[in-house]
């Protein structure tokens, strides 16, 4: 399905307040994770600040044991410190990275700014060797643009 499709379907669940927060965004896991062939795990952390922990919110895909995840630890954590996107198109070839999977060859992870700062992020694994182009970063800084208008 093409991202500017996907895009006016992430807008209808965002839109929906009969939801919760946290209801939408699963919702906008399970959308990515079905729509788009090489998103294998689709899933939303959130920072504790004073913790300096990310927190797993929402997700589709394989059920995973990394619900919480210390600041500079794996893709995740280092996110949470550089507030930059983290393309990584083989998982193999990072030293600070937490498998999940051992199907998983490769990850991208998107900060999520709310006035500015970096409260979470977007994680999706995928199973296909270095699938991931400029388009998945603009595509997943537009659905964190959007996530962080209703939180
Ligand atoms: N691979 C991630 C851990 C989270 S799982 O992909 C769900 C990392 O290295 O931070």
């Amino acid at each position: 399905m093409p991202f500017d499709t996907l895009k006016s379907k992430v807008k209808t669940i965002l839109a929906n307040e009969a939801e919760t927060a946290d209801q939408r965004l699963t919702e906008i896991c399970e959308l990515l994770q079905k729509s788009v062939g090489y998103y294998d795990w689709v899933g939303f952390y959130f920072a504790n600040e004073v913790s300096r922990t990310l927190h797993l919110k929402a997700y589709a895909g394989a059920e995973t044991d990394h619900t919480m995840i210390p600041f500079g630890k794996g893709i995740c954590g280092q996110v949470a410190e550089s507030n930059q996107n983290f393309v990584v198109p083989d998982v193999k070839a990072q030293s600070n990275y937490i498998a999940c999977s051992i199907y998983v060859k490769a990850e991208i992870v998107i900060p999520l700014f709310k006035n500015g700062k970096n409260i979470g992020q977007i994680d999706i694994d995928s199973n296909t060797a270095n699938p991931f182009s400029i388009e998945d970063e603009r595509f997943l800084e537009w659905v964190n643009e959007q996530v962080a208008e209703i939180l």
